[in-house]
């Protein structure tokens, strides 16, 4: 995702510090967790590699940090790629001959593997196997090359552009969810205490509620607010601190940023609500389509400000409250939405 990402979204430098190493580490996704802690353990009790696992869910939710994790947790090699890298079979191959016995490899981004690369896939995952393809035309034959048993982890923002034998082979998949403020607010101060940033209850919570339900948000937004209140405050981060940084960071209340206040906007005073398609609001909020689908729509989505219907995305009432929009003039697919 990085070729499309707005800068806010994209990893920092500072992440790998705060990125928790353990399960016990991981905040939220309770069900999640509670069941993937299952099947490490019964992996390491069998003596066998764990079955291949999927996550899926938006960017910052923790994919990369739960492959890491579960690398850590099992005491094996995490071997890391992603699927735009991979763009010959031989890639893919080159890889997968040198894991060691119950590595983990990790492929990010595994929705945007090319399809040739991706048959490759099948053979290893089902049962460890490599077919290569040796010589050209009627002379060429398939060589049957074993694999170190392996497990892979693939990550995607988005579970509908994987392809359906791809998908079927994985034995766990998992999905992400937003987090819950709470849970925001716990990331903070877990993140503060290893950064050495005072922040009180309020104050974690305040950045909480306005991190898009996002832990790579809630983290950046920290590291923001801190230097407000180092420069303005007493370099506490106390609530007073963090609600006058995150208007100045143009963060408003609900967590909307400026992108996803232009995306409603434009929506209610150029599209009288919707329905419009996203490719003409893409067009009209000068903003790629994928970063729309993938990073602002889903959380506009989730808080109810933005309904995704078969004509096109309609701005809901409570967008057109949250922006001051008189509600008398509620487009048809308001309306429709209500
Ligand atoms: N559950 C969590 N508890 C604490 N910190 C978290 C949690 N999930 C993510 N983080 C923090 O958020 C940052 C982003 O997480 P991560 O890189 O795993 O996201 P991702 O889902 O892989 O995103 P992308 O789709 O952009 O690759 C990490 O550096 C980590 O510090
Ligand atoms: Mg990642």
């Amino acid at each position: 995702m990085a070729e499309f990402a707005p800068k806010t979204l994209l990893p920092d430098s500072a992440d790998e510090s705060i990125r928790p190493r353990l399960l016990d580490d991981f905040i939220g996704q309770e069900e999640l967790r509670a069941n993937l802690r299952v099947y490490l353990d019964a992996a390491r009790e069998r003596g066998q590699a764990m079955d291949h696992v999927l996550f899926y869910g938006n960017p910052g939710l923790g994919k990369t940090t739960l492959a890491r994790i579960m690398a850590s947790e099992l005491g094996v090699n995490l071997v890391t790629t992603s699927g735009p890298v991979l763009e010959r079979s031989g890639d893919l191959a080159a890889i997968l001959t040198n894991l060691s016995r119950h590595d983990i490899l990790f492929v990010d981004e595994i929705h945007r593997m090319p399809t040739n690369v991706e048959e490759v896939l099948y053979p290893a995952m089902e049962d460890f196997t490599l077919d290569l393809i040796i010589g050209q035309g009627p002379a060429a034959r398939t060589v049957k090359l074993d694999l170190e048993p392996f497990t892979l982890v693939g990550a995607t923002t988005r579970l509908g552009l994987l392809s359906s034998p791809l998908r079927d082979r994985f034995g766990i998949i998992s999905r992400l969810e937003f987090y819950a403020p709470e849970e925001l607010a716990r990331v903070v101060e877990r993140s503060a205490r290893i950064l050495g940033v005072e922040v009180t209850a309020e104050g974690a919570l305040e950045i909480g509620r306005r991190a898009r339900g996002t832990p790579r948000i809630a983290n950046r937004l920290l590291r923001r607010v801190r230097d407000f209140a180092a420069v303005y405050g007493k370099g506490v981060v106390d609530g007073v601190q963090a609600r006058e940084a995150l208007a100045r960071l143009d963060v408003d209340e609900a967590g909307l940023d400026e992108m996803d206040r232009k995306i409603l906007t434009v929506l209610i005073d150029h599209f009288n609500g919707g329905p419009v398609g996203v490719k003409t609001l893409a067009v009209a909020c000068s903003e790629e389509i994928r970063t729309i689908e993938d990073i602002y729509e889903p959380y506009l989505i989730q808080c109810g400000f933005l309904n995704r219907t078969p004509r096109g995305r309609v701005a809901t009432p409570k967008a057109y409250r949250h922006l001051d929009r008189p509600c008398g003039d509620l487009g048809q697919g308001s309306l429709l939405s209500r």
